[in-house]
């Protein structure tokens, strides 16, 4: 990466801070003058050192020839524009540097010169008077180091009709680093389907709190929603019904392709789930040579599990295995999920044989295999390195199959439904969602360690957490956001902040004083009374 050469005035505004007043604050407990960051940074520091302005001359300094960093400038500049006319310019910094002016505005600056042991996720956002400076090692440090820049302007800058001008920022510095590399949301759009405006609505809400992994749950018993090319009855036929009898839909490839390539912008890998053996109603419904007696089932509209399978018998449903797999390989991605889960009309040993030769297929594709919790119960020879998404309630039992698991070579996301499942009611006045786990309140969400979840396995098994919506009775992104918001910051903090900066009380003050934030962007969040909600409009 090309490191920029500037005269001193762009050194990094830590130096610049050195002789201020530091004022180590924090982020557990945020006052008026502590921004409230989601998910809460490694480290935090707010000085005395006043504010930096923003205006429409501000502007937004890339290492030279640095495509990626002015990329993200790009995206920031675009959150800063006060109107068509005023969006700030993004240069390279060594020609801004040659035409020096005695008044030239103060500067935000990206740099190449954070410390290794950030990583790539990580980065160093430093606020001054004289200059933002935002330092990562790649275009991912500097993504997530504009985050908690958004966040630390007022939350107008959200909605440009009432963007206050200038913009201020507080002086301070945040170091930071994830502490896990899977930090998921998954979308149930088989049961209802949501179209590619909805997925990007959710991608973009995911990237304020530095989400990085949308699993997409493609096929259930409600519908198919991939185009797989070879098979078009899957979308014609098995695309056309939802829970509910609404009139369903699909992706094709260039909506699908678009999706992934509009979230790995923002820095998050989707990952595609095709549910198998079960789940599979809509699949047996488009493809009768997918039943054992080759005979299509009636469509189902309802929400009930566990009654639909291929069949396992048969060589078709392993070329269709192969084909689906082999369109799913086609998009960018590292992980193909193959379900497995509440598949009730099998007997093990055919669960078994099934999902081993599943995983099989996948292998050559160089995608990592990842399935639910079922593969490890049943004691699926998993490859070294498949991926098991832990979501029943942990028992003893399970947790040690799970563990069996892990010492076999897997890797565990974890997803506890009694936790951090999103389809699950809040409280007994949610009108949406299910019961059988429960209700998960904010708290219950947020107050639980990923560490302590699964006995006998160990953290550096545990990729991280991941939080899913499944859409029985949720039926537009409004009722997606309201069961998101607020446990999905919570999902997110849990995944990026160590265990010993979390506290509930920190995190419901900063989440009361977040909602703004949402209600700038529109976000139809869940105003629960667990939390002190500070007073929405514009500031
Ligand atoms: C699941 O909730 N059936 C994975």
């Amino acid at each position: 990466m090309v490191r920029s050469l500037l005269p001193a005035r762009f050194l990094p505004a830590r130096l610049l801070l050195t002789s201020a007043v530091l004022l180590a604050a924090s982020v557990l407990a945020p006052t008026m003058a502590q921004p409230a960051l989601l998910p809460a940074p490694l480290e935090a520091t707010w000085t005395e050192a006043g504010v930096f302005t923003v205006t429409p001359e501000t502007p937004l300094l890339v290492p030279d020839g640095d495509l990626g960093a002015l990329r993200i400038a790009g995206i920031l500049a675009d959150l800063l524009a006060f109107g068509e006319d005023t969006r700030p310019r993004t240069v390279e910094a060594r020609a801004y540097a040659r035409t020096p002016r005695l008044d030239a505005p103060p500067p935000i600056v990206f740099t190449d010169d954070a410390p290794d042991s950030l990583g790539v996720e990580g980065y160093v956002l430093t606020v001054a008077p004289e200059q933002i400076t935002l330092a990562a090692n790649a275009p991912a440090g500097w993504f997530y180091a504009t985050q908690p820049l958004r966040q630390l302007l007022p939350a107008a800058v959200e909605y440009a009709a009432a963007f206050p001008v200038p913009l201020t920022v507080p002086a301070g510095r945040v170091v930071d680093r994830p502490r896990f590399g899977w930090r998921g949301m998954m979308l149930d759009v088989a049961r209802h389907f949501f179209g590619p405006n909805e997925v990007r609505r959710v991608i973009d809400l995911m990237a304020l709190h530095k989400l990085n992994r949308l699993h997409l749950h493609l096929s259930d018993d409600q519908g198919w929603r991939i185009e797989i090319p070879g098979w078009p009855a899957l979308t014609e036929v098995g695309g056309r019904t939802e829970v509910g009898g609404g009139e369903g839909g699909y992706y094709t490839v260039a909506d699908y392709d678009e999706i992934v390539r509009y979230a790995a912008e923002r820095f998050i890998t989707v990952v595609p789930e095709i549910d198998l053996p079960g789940h599979t109603n809509a699949a047996l419904v488009s493809t009768p040579e997918l039943n054992c007696d080759g005979v299509a089932p009636a469509p189902y509209t309802g929400i009930r599990v566990g009654f639909s399978t291929v069949c396992v018998d048969r060589e078709e449903t392993y070329a269709f295995v192969g084909d689906v797999t082999e369109a799913l390989a086609a998009y960018a991605g590292d992980v193909i999920h193959l379900g497995g889960d509440e598949v009730h009309e099998l007997p093990v040993e055919d669960y078994r044989r099934f999902m081993t030769r599943a995983q099989e297929i996948v292998a050559p594709t160089g995608r990592t295999f990842m399935a639910w919790d079922e593969v490890a119960e049943t004691d699926v020879p998993l490859l070294p390195g498949s991926i098991v998404q832990a979501w029943r309630p942990v028992t003893p039992e399970s947790a040690e199959h799970l563990a069996d698991a892990v010492q076999n070579g897997a890797r565990l996301v974890l997803s506890p439904a009694d936790r951090i499942y999103l389809d699950i009611k809040y409280d007994s006045t949610t009108a949406l969602g299910l019961t059988w786990a429960g209700l998960n309140g904010v708290r219950d969400a947020y107050d639980w360690d990923p560490s302590a979840l699964v006995d006998g396995v160990a953290d550096s098994a545990v990729l991280g957490v991941e939080a899913p919506l499944w859409t029985e009775t949720i039926g537009t992104v409004r009722d997606i956001e309201f069961m998101a918001f607020p446990r999905l910051a919570g999902v997110a903090e849990i995944a990026w902040t160590p265990q010993a900066l979390r506290s509930w009380d920190g995190y419901r003050q900063r989440l009361g004083a977040f909602g703004p934030r949402w209600a700038a962007l529109g976000v139809q969040f869940y105003r629960s009374p667990e939390v002190e909600w500070a007073p929405e409009g514009v500031e």
